[in-house]
């Protein structure tokens, strides 16, 4: 979809749909169509589409209702942008255009709104065979000539194309994307848009003694790796290097403490904090902020094969630390103990794990927030402020030290379960004994990465979460 940005008043503009927000409480549009004020009511995310308006040269007016002008923000932007594309699209419509309210004119209503048209066509419809719909261009349309404006929507379309990137990649059911799949699109985005890329193989892990990774990997005929991003920002090097660690198995079968088979299918969206990082370098790498950012993909299918790990094994992870594996579904904190370890050994100051980790805390955050658990409360801010301009909601959770005592094993310095309660704590708790002192945040993203039911902005599938915020987090760091 080519995005564009044009100054001009809204009825000069050249489009088959020009979507125009009306608010609750003043539904008159800019078009005299006050008198449909009854049936029009500004109620957020109606859509009324009128055909012919005299006096304007688009086709089609399509009235947005934009709730509340006080509750109106960035997020109410993009959800409107996002259903009214969606809606567009369904009717076969190529050009679209938005005009900014007067109002809500500022630089980061317009990248919401480019964000929200880029978010709202993705379709998760790749290997359907029949024809497809697609819109051809969307144009936001301001009053007044204004260049942070065209910054603002060259920046969103950089983010949500990245964002898209990663929903694309979750998509890939895992006998299309394996563990040396994902290192191929790092590999690829490395190549596009100029980041250094590197990949750990099985004997190189070995070497450095990632027993704890390769234990997930064994059960698996497919190879594991390691694959690494990394940007350096131009001029001198900052002294922050922030690593930004994704879960990336591809295929979560459970392995010996198999998975019932109900749902089962969903578990090739384990992957999803992988593509979220990669998907966050993408735009990073255009994007260029001043901080150093390095990703880390540990990548891995978890099966039940003959050379699986079983219930019981003791892996001795690269930190030195013991585990003894109770339940093999629990394999990713296992893979990310020694990607954490591999990050710090690696310089980096800041580390931002992104994992779909445990149904714990979907049943305790519902599909609406990604779980923010830190050691440290100004990385913890930093996050948690980037996950509020981006627009993805989070929610602290804690991580007392003596939650510790539910991770006791015999035979091990750790086990890698911590029973039936506070699972998502539990497993934040393991990453900890991995980060160490280095400042970090581990987003537990296994109810945001994917939700079941279409939204009027959204597909159902993957969502690219939390791609806005990673992104975000690097262009507003300060030291
Ligand atoms: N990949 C799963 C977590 C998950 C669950 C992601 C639901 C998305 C949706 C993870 O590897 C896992 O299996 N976790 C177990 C941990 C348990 C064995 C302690 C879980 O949450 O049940
Ligand atoms: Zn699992
Ligand atoms: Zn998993």
């Amino acid at each position: 979809m080519k995005i564009s940005l044009e100054f001009q008043p809204v009825e000069r503009v050249d489009a088959e749909a020009l979507i125009v927000p009306v608010f609750e409480g003043r539904p008159e549009t800019r078009f005299g169509t006050a008198s449909l004020a009854g049936e029009v009511t500004g109620k957020a995310l109606e859509l009324t589409l009128l055909h012919h308006v005299p006096g304007v040269s688009a086709a089609r007016v399509l009235l947005a209702g934009a709730g509340k002008p006080e509750k109106f923000t960035a997020a109410e932007q993009r959800n409107l942008a996002g259903a009214a594309l969606r809606f567009l699209k369904l009717k076969s419509v190529a050009r679209v255009a938005l005009a900014l309210d007067p109002k809500f004119a500022a630089p980061e209503f317009a990248q919401a709104a480019v964000e929200g048209a880029i978010l709202g066509d993705f379709d998760p419809d790749k290997y359907k065979t029949g024809e497809k719909k697609t819109v051809e261009s969307f144009t936001v349309v301001a009053a007044a000539r204004d260049e942070p404006l065209d910054r603002a929507v060259e920046r969103g379309r950089i983010v949500a194309e990245a964002q898209n990137s990663a929903r694309a990649l979750v998509n890939e059911p895992a006998n299309k994307l394996t563990p040396s799949g994902v290192v191929a699109a790092a590999r690829q985005v490395a190549a596009e848009f100029g980041l250094e890329c590197q990949v750990l193989e099985r004997e190189d892990m070995a070497a450095l003694g990632m027993r704890a990774l390769l234990g997930v990997a064994q059960g698996s005929a497919e190879p594991p790796a390691l694959a690494m991003l990394r940007y350096q920002p131009p001029g001198a090097p900052s002294k922050a290097h922030l690593g930004l660690v994704g879960k990336g198995v591809t295929f979560d079968s459970g392995g010996i403490s198999i998975k019932p088979s109900d749902g089962m299918e969903k578990m090739k969206y384990d992957m999803a904090g992988g593509a979220s990082a990669i998907g966050a370098m993408r735009a990073i790498a255009q994007l260029k902020p001043a901080i150093a950012v390095t990703a880390f993909i540990p990548c891995v299918e978890n099966m039940p094969g003959g050379r699986a790990q079983r219930p019981g094994d003791i892996v001795a992870a690269m930190s030195g630390k013991t585990i003894e594996v109770i339940n093999t579904d629990a394999e990713g904190r296992l893979i990310l103990a020694d990607a954490l370890t591999y990050a710090r050994s690696r310089g980096c100051t800041h580390l931002v794990d992104v994992a779909t980790l445990t149904g714990a805390i979907v049943v305790a955050l519902g599909h609406l927030r990604a779980g923010l658990f830190s050691s440290d409360d100004g990385l913890r801010d930093r996050v948690l402020s980037a996950s509020q301009s981006a627009g993805e909601r989070m929610w602290p959770m804690p991580l007392d030290e003596d939650y510790k005592d539910y991770l006791k094993s015999a035979p091990a310095d750790l086990a890698n379960v911590g029973g039936r309660w506070g699972g998502a704590v539990t497993a934040a708790i393991f990453l900890k004994e991995f980060a160490g002192d280095t400042p970090w945040v581990h987003l537990d993203i296994a109810g945001t990465a994917w939700v079941d039911e279409e939204k009027p902005h959204l597909a159902k599938g993957p969502t690219g979460l939390p791609v806005r915020t990673l992104v975000r987090l690097a262009l507003d760091w300060e030291e």
